[in-house]
């Protein structure tokens, strides 16, 4: 296999790799690498150069790619430490926003996977009641147009939806169970979400969001070198409200790269604070 893709080639197709999405390839990682090119130039009947060419130029193939690099696992209430601040927060945007009759509240989950993101925020907000009548945008983006094809479509394994057995209604309450106990979203918790495809470290990804309340973005520095993370918390800082709050993955703890961003710490949780 390696006279197939050998490995100066298998360094170019890293640097790109790194270079266009900011995930970072090392160790025993770049043989897994290796095989999912193989497997790809087999499907085009391409050569690894001109995949590599094909790569640099279509986002889809990139986000392929990279979907398959990435610990996809994911479920919703994921964090409950964090949700829990973040509902805190809820309540005292809702005052601030409310009281000077701006009843917009907008949230991104960036790198959002399959949405169980998403839609688990979507449901502490109206679960909350404090946002009735309002204008509530909470927008799902990823580079892996599987991944949002799969949100769009809200459709889960049983494993995606763990919650306490003192919480076992819920499950009846958010999901109709589908033939092969496959659980799909209500629809009515699927109002105010909608996805996009999109690589956070392109700046267009984040055309049309602006004045964002929360932004969520778990999970996903933990792979990417410094250098990355910089480049999208500043696009992160150009549509995030003065007020608005960023929240990392507890893996993912880069302070000395969040320019910007405070960190303020809560029971079993951390998020930031612009300023
Ligand atoms: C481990 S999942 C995190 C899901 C969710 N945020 C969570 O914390 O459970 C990481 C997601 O980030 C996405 N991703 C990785 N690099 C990305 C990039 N440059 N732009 C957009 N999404 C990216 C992957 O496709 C994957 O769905």
């Amino acid at each position: 296999m390696e006279d197939f893709f050998p490995d100066a080639l298998l360094a170019d197709l890293k640097n790109l790799v790194n270079k266009k999405s900011g995930i970072l390839i090392k160790g025993l990682k770049l043989e897994c690498l290796r095989g999912r090119a193989i497997d790809r130039c087999m499907q085009l009947s391409a050569t690894p150069e001109e995949f590599i060419s094909r790569l640099s130029g279509n986002q889809h193939e990139l986000g392929n790619l990279v979907s398959g690099l990435v610990n996809q696992e994911t479920y919703f209430f994921r964090d409950r430490a964090q949700l829990a601040a973040f509902s805190s927060l809820l309540k005292e945007v809702a005052a601030r926003k409310g009281g000077a009759g701006d009843r917009y509240l907008k949230v991104l989950s960036a790198g959002c996977a399959a949405g169980e993101e998403p839609y688990s925020l979507n449901i502490l907000i109206t679960e909350s009641g404090l946002f009735a009548g309002w204008n509530v945008n909470v927008v799902g983006v990823d580079i892996s147009r599987f991944s949002i094809a799969r949100a769009r479509e809200a459709v889960y394994r049983e494993n995606s939806v763990r919650l306490a057995q003192s919480e076992a209604p819920l499950k009846e309450k958010y999901f109709n169970r589908m033939e092969g106990g496959r659980l799909a979203l209500k629809p009515q918790w699927k109002n105010n979400v909608s996805f996009r495809t999109g690589n956070l470290m392109d700046e267009g990804t984040f055309d049309g969001l602006a004045n964002l309340d929360f932004i969520f973005c778990r999970n996903i520095f933990i792979y990417m070198q410094p250098q990355a993370v910089k480049t999208i918390t500043a696009h992160f800082r150009r549509c995030i409200s003065p007020k608005g709050c960023l929240f990392a993955g507890c893996s993912d703890l880069m302070d000395e790269v969040l320019t910007g961003f405070r960190p303020v710490r809560t029971r079993g949780g951390l998020y930031y604070r612009m300023g």
